[in-house]
Order: structure tokens, then C-alpha cells, then sequence
């Protein structure tokens, strides 16, 4: 059967080494001597997006060229000239483009979409997004954590502001996998109508039990307090998200609401004055600075947000042609 990538949950620490030594090798080879092995030739990348992008498309596809590959790109906006419809049964799909297609990246609202195109798909199927998970942005993350630092058992990530979802969920495993400590400074959420009433919450069930059950093995621990200061404190790494998803129009109508109940977590460079001298600020991106960071934080010296999001072209040729290695004839 092929390999899924929905979430972090399915991904293993030996996937995570595995993808991690093949990146680190495209990487050396592209960047040193422009080097760009052909190792996925006529094969074909299917990217299907219900919601926009720019990393993930632009990596992905990239990606696949550089190896040699194709892609194509079905997109589910505008309505009046969307490729693929998602009214559609997403199992009619999934059967469909895997029949014609070697790999399918998609990203999605709900991640149940995820998990139909999956289950009907005879070909690996990538998240590269839904309401629940974001797989390629933690191996991502957590990769150049590795580079910056050297190692990743030990350290810790302060989580600041929104907890609700695929970026901290899935960092929740990631970090379990790996033995970092993961602390998640947030509002409490119970204490506001607004928050709960936009479904802003505390991170599934799911997601935490199995950050559990890795980390009694890697010896993390994943915390959460309303102390953006006690979250911070002695962090190597100090990463945030954005607090609101402006493609969704309920969110962009609160937005003055929404920033005024994060504002205590924004990372500004009074509170990185909490985390390790050499700490670094990571943010997957897209960023809106004066909210979740100031810019002083963002475009100073300790942020690495280029380099990680470089690092999504390295991180995914390697999945990728981990993924589809075993079909090369
Ligand atoms: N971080 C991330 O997934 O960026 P895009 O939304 O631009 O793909």
C-alpha cells in the first residue's frame, strides 16, 4: 500500500530520518554544485488546492521539476474556472488522478477530505494542509531546527499565540518524536465568547495523546499556559503563527477582536529578552507584522523565516523521492 502523509501521526521517527538524510544530500548537491539528479523522471506530481498558497505550491512543484518530474495543478478557486470541484466525491477523485497520476499533494479545508482522498488514492497522498495538519511545514521546521542547532533532542519550542490546529498539532508529534520540549503560551480560550464562537481552541485530543506516547519514549513534554512570559522562558526556539485566517471571512470580520485578545502573546523583542541569548524566531509564514511578531523580531538578527522557508523545496524533494523510490523500475 502507499505511504500516506495526512499528518505527523502517520509519520515515524525512522520517516523522519530517512527524509531528513535524503534533503540534506539534494540540498548539498543543489546548493554546492547546482547538481539537480533527474531521479524522478516522467513521473507526475498532481497538486489540487481548495485553498491558496505560495511555499507549499511553489516548493512542491519546483521540487518536482528540479527532479525532473512534472506536475500539473488543479485548483478548486475561482468557482466560475476551478479544475476540480470538491461537491464531487472526494473517493471518484482520488481514484481517478491516482490512476493517472504517481504522487498527489492537496490542501484542503477539512481534513476528513484528506482522509478520503487517502483511503481511495492507490498512490501516496501528501496533506499540504487542512483545518487539522500540516505535515511537510513541521518536517520542514523541525529540519531546520537540526541545521541551525546541530541537534534537536533537548531543545526547546515556545509556541506563542494561536494553539488552535494544524501547525501546533502537528508540532505537538514532530516535537514528541524527536525530544524536543514543546510549551504552547495561549489565551484562555474557555474565558471568551468570541473565540469560541469562531471555534479557536486548545489542540485535539488526538494530536495530544499520540505527542503523549511519543514522548514517554523521546522524554519530552508538551505544556500549556495563558504566561506568554513563563512560555518563553530559556526557549531555543520561539515560533508563531498567524492569529488570523483571513480567507475565511468569519475570521477577517473579527480581526480587530481577534488581535486584541492575542496581543499579549505578539513576540516583540521585549519578550524574546525571556528566551535563550542565541534563541532563534521561526514562523511558517505568511506573516502579518504588528500582529502575531513585530517587525523587529521577524527582520531582525535571531529570525530564520528564509531559510526555513527555503528549506520546504529541500524537505519535500526528499519526501518526494522517498515516496517514489521504490516505483523506479
Ligand atoms: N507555510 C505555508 O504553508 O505557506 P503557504 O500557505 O504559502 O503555502
Amino acid at each position: 500500500m502507499a505511504k500516506m502523509i495526512d499528518s505527523m501521526i502517520s509519520v515515524t521517527v525512522a520517516d523522519i530520518e530517512k527524509y531528513f538524510e535524503t534533503a540534506t544530500v539534494l540540498k548539498d548537491w543543489l546548493l554546492k554544485d547546482g547538481y539537480r539528479p533527474t531521479l524522478l523522471t516522467n513521473q507526475v506530481l498532481c497538486t489540487v488546492w481548495e485553498r491558496p498558497s505560495l511555499r507549499t505550491r511553489v516548493s512542491f512543484e519546483a521540487g518536482m521539476a528540479q527532479l525532473g518530474g512534472q506536475f500539473l495543478t488543479l485548483k478548486a478557486f475561482p468557482p466560475a474556472s476551478a479544475d476540480i470541484i470538491f461537491k464531487e466525491d472526494v473517493r471518484d477523485q482520488a481514484s481517478v488522478l491516482s490512476s493517472m497520476c504517481d504522487l498527489i499533494m492537496a490542501r484542503v479545508y477539512t481534513h476528513g477530505t484528506i482522509a478520503g482522498l487517502a483511503g481511495s488514492s492507490t498512490v501516496p497522498v501528501i496533506n499540504g494542509m487542512s483545518d487539522m495538519a500540516h505535515p511537510v511545514q513541521i518536517l520542514t521546521d523541525l529540519y531546520t531546527i537540526w541545521e541551525k542547532k546541530g541537534t534537536l533532542k533537548g531543545l526547546k519550542v515556545a509556541y506563542l499565540g494561536e494553539g488552535t490546529g494544524n501547525t501546533l498539532q502537528d508540532h505537538i508529534v514532530g516535537c514528541a518524536s524527536m525530544g524536543l520540549d514543546l510549551v504552547l503560551g495561549c489565551p484562555d480560550y474557555s474565558k471568551n465568547e468570541l473565540l469560541q464562537k469562531l471555534e479557536f481552541g486548545l489542540p485535539d485530543a488526538e494530536w495530544v495523546k499520540e505527542g503523549e506516547k511519543r514522548a514517554k519514549i523521546s522524554g519530552s513534554k508538551f505544556t500549556i499556559t495563558n504566561d506568554p512570559i513563563e512560555a518563553i522562558k530559556g526557549a531555543d526556539i520561539v515560533y508563531t503563527d498567524s492569529w488570523i485566517a483571513w480567507d475565511k471571512p468569519e475570521e477577517k470580520a473579527a480581526a480587530a477582536e481577534i488581535k486584541a485578545i492575542f496581543d499579549p502573546y505578539k513576540v516583540s523583542a521585549e519578550l524574546m529578552k525571556h528566551a535563550k541569548a542565541d534563541a532563534n524566531f521561526m514562523h511558517c509564514l505568511p506573516a502579518y507584522r504588528g500582529y502575531e511578531m513585530t517587525a523587529d523580531v521577524i527582520d531582525g538578527p535571531q529570525s530564520i523565516i528564509y531559510a526555513q522557508a527555503e528549506n520546504r523545496l529541500h524537505v519535500e524533494k526528499g519526501i518526494m523521492v522517498e515516496l517514489l523510490k521504490p516505483l523506479k523500475g
